[in-house]
């Protein structure tokens, strides 16, 4: 299995990097992380900050069949990926990554996919690492988390974790059906209910789980509403 493996001290972005660079490396696999970015970037136009040690990382991936399923399958990967460690963790639709601390949802990571070419998508993950570093102040849609610094006492764990998640994800593909399955099991908001905001579009119900294409399955009064784009919310 062959695969680039780009390293930055510091770096702007390695989701921008990323963008920037593909095209330079056709025909290769191509993944990029970094001890530290100056301007993450998240989901929604939204900043990614970084709070003491964290993981980001981008790699290019040939998508599943249908590609918007490529993100949450991800999210199960990171999920196993972590729950091998000992860690738990557990999943928000679409891309969040939290951990639960003392019955509290914490978000700890994320996951953000560019799509490149029909070959090609461009996978970003952050991770927080650092408990002691995580702001105290309010303004976030979820209370930012991290996992236990213990990670962090590995040499090079900047490059190596990335690395070890990559190979993780390539070595277990999943097909729709199972990221269907999995993604559910690891959901921490399966039969709660949610609602969904998509700029000025509020959509509520019971979240019944994913569709075909990765969409969030609402109930509402007998009726299941499909929903494929927004932030969304725990209501209990
Ligand atoms: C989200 O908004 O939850 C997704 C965050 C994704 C952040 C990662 S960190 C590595 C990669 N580089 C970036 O600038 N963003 C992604």
């Amino acid at each position: 299995m062959g695969i680039k493996h780009i390293k930055f001290e510091e770096i702007d972005s390695t989701q921008s990097w990323l963008k920037e660079n593909v095209s330079n490396h056709l025909g290769e696999d191509v993944l990029v992380s970094t001890r530290h970015q100056t301007s993450g970037v998240g989901r929604l136009g939204n900043n990614w900050s970084q709070f003491g040690s964290s993981i980001a990382f981008t790699f290019s991936l040939k998508p599943t069949d249908p590609i918007t399923m490529t993100p949450l399958e991800i999210g199960v990967h990171i999920v196993n990926f972590f729950n091998e460690l000992n860690i738990d963790l557990l999943l928000k639709w679409p891309n969040d990554i939290l951990i639960k601390e003392d019955d509290c949802l914490k978000k700890v990571g994320g996951i953000l996919c560019h799509y490149h070419d029909k070959e090609t998508l461009l996978v970003g993950i952050g991770i927080n690492l650092d408990q002691k570093s995580l702001p105290n102040e309010s303004g976030f849609k979820f209370s930012p988390g991290a996992l236990s610094t213990s990670l962090v006492e590995k040499n090079n764990f900047y490059h190596d974790i990335p690395l070890s998640i990559y190979e993780y994800i390539l070595t277990r593909r999943l097909n729709s059906v199972s990221t269907k399955d999995e993604w559910s099991k690891h959901s921490c908001h399966l039969n709660k209910n949610i609602k969904i905001v998509d700029g000025s579009k509020e959509t509520q119900g019971l979240f019944s789980g994913l569709g075909e294409n990765g969409e969030a399955l609402l109930t509402h009064e007998g009726r299941t509403h499909k929903v494929i784009s927004g932030s969304l919310w725990i209501l209990d």
